[in-house]
């Protein structure tokens, strides 16, 4: 298991991190957009009200800032006797953090919950670039992706 550097937390998301740099940390992975608190907050509360479903997480220094975070979604199936997988989405850490395993440390946690709410396995869609990452968390190459832009 990694352990984070002293003084660094690892927590859930909460509605407050809007104010505490939340949004510019997923900047480093694609596109956010203008988002106002109040849309903020309206997305925060139907994320919170699916606490089973979605388990967001945040790394932050120190200081309280937020330097990292990931996300974990539990789908629920009917295949393989009621089966649940752990969708892995949205893996963060602030450029000038990278480097620390705190990537390491997020999936960990993100895996330990999948793994205890029951989820047979948990999967995610990278780009080759990343797949060393991934492979170093544990991860291994599985299907191929498609998508479908609307
Ligand atoms: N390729 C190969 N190996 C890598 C890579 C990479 N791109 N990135 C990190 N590693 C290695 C590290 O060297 C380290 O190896 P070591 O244990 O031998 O020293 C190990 O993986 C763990 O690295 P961390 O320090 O935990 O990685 P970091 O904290 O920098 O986080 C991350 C990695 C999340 C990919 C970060 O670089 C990042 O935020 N990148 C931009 C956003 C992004 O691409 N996110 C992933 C999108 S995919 C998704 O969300 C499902």
């Amino acid at each position: 298991i990694s352990i984070l550097p002293t003084d660094y937390t690892i927590r859930p998301l909460r509605r407050s991190d809007y104010k505490r740099g939340y949004l510019d940390v997923l900047r480093v992975l694609t596109t956010v957009g203008e988002i106002s608190e109040e849309a903020w907050d309206q997305r925060y509360d139907w994320i919170a009200s699916r606490n089973d479903e979605y388990y967001m997480l945040v790394v932050c220094d120190g200081q309280d800032n937020i330097v990292g975070t990931g996300s974990l979604i539990v789908e629920r199936k009917f295949i393989h006797s009621l089966g649940m997988v752990g969708h892995i989405e949205d893996i963060a850490v602030e450029k000038n953090q990278q480097g620390k395993k705190l990537g390491l440390r997020i999936i960990q946690a993100l895996d330990f919950v999948a793994e205890k709410v029951g989820c047979y396995k948990s999967i995610l869609d990278c780009s080759e670039a990343n797949e060393g990452f991934y492979v170093k968390c544990g991860f291994k190459r599985a299907g191929l992706e498609m998508a479908h832009y609307y």
